[in-house]
């Protein structure tokens, strides 16, 4: 199998909005790779039709080499998925939760509590498997939810937003453990965020989305140069958006600014 995501002219409508419009893409095994773009770009979209929640409008893709529509269980089979939203249970222990993780999951029974105590080892939540999970912080959290789609071991992981919301430094623990994994498993990562920090960091690959449309895809230094010199992911992203960040549009100024001086230099 040569590719782990293979999507081609996938295409999502919701009445009049066309959240996903005829993406074509392809995430070779082993890859991290990022969609990036601001709220409603159509990046939570995308994964939900990839994880088999959502079905496409038109168009087709697989994952791990099946069939979205028609494999749909295989699919299911050989991905792991962190929401956007909360998915664990905060009147549990982290432990309860891995363990219905690795039921519904599959994970045979006999290899399931070896299963669960490495995988906190793994997150560093070692000393917390035994507390309730709503007595977590937010980062903690976050990397329980990644102990517990990766329990059952997914050749494929999607993690929508996985730092948002996070404290720097929670942002960056769960980055380190998510490369950590990545290099323990090979696994394949397709991840969403709009922290062009995190994709220039994380990812090997990124994609920009605008309104449904990929509008940019390499990798980070690719597309930082075709924005100008010393471009950062920030003008990049503003470049191919015409949206700023967290600065409203002062990246975009400063991206047309070089372009000028470029042109008149
Ligand atoms: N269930 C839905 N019903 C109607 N519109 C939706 C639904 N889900 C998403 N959309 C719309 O599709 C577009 C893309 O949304 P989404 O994929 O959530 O973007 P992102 O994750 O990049 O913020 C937005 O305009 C959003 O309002
Ligand atoms: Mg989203």
């Amino acid at each position: 199998m040569a590719h782990a995501i293979e999507c081609s002219a996938l295409t999502r409508r919701f009445e009049t909005v066309t959240a996903v419009d005829s993406l074509s893409l392809e995430v070779p095994s082993g890859e991290m790779f990022g969609l990036l773009g601001p709220n409603g770009a159509g990046k939570t979209t995308t994964i939900k039709m990839l994880i088999t929640l959502l079905e496409p409008t038109s168009g087709h893709a697989t994952v791990a080499g099946h069939d979205i529509v028609r494999d749909a269980r295989a699919v299911r089979r050989s991905i792991g998925y962190v929401p956007q939203l909360l998915s664990s249970d905060g009147t549990l222990t982290a432990r309860e939760n891995l363990d219905i993780s690795g039921r519904l999951y599959h994970v045979p029974r006999g290899e399931r509590r070896d299963r669960i105590d490495e995988s906190l080892e793994f997150m560093g939540l070692s000393d917390v498997g035994d507390r309730l999970v709503r007595t977590f912080s937010g980062g903690m959290i976050r990397r329980l939810e990644i102990a517990q789609a990766m329990l059952h071991r997914p050749a494929v992981l999607f993690l929508d937003e996985p730092t948002v919301g996070l404290d720097p430094v929670a942002r960056r623990a769960v980055w380190e453990h998510v490369r950590r994994l990545r290099e323990r498993d090979a696994t394949t990562v397709m991840l969403t965020t709009h922290y062009m920090e995190e994709a220039a960091e994380l990812c090997e690959r990124v994609g920009i989305m605008h309104l449904g449309n990929l509008v940019a895809l390499g990798t980070p230094a690719d597309l930082e140069a075709q924005v100008g010199p010393g471009a950062t992911l920030d003008a990049v992203f503003t470049h191919f958006t015409g949206t700023g960040l967290e600065d409203g549009g002062s990246f975009r100024d400063v991206a047309r600014t070089r372009r000028t001086a470029r042109r008149l230099g």
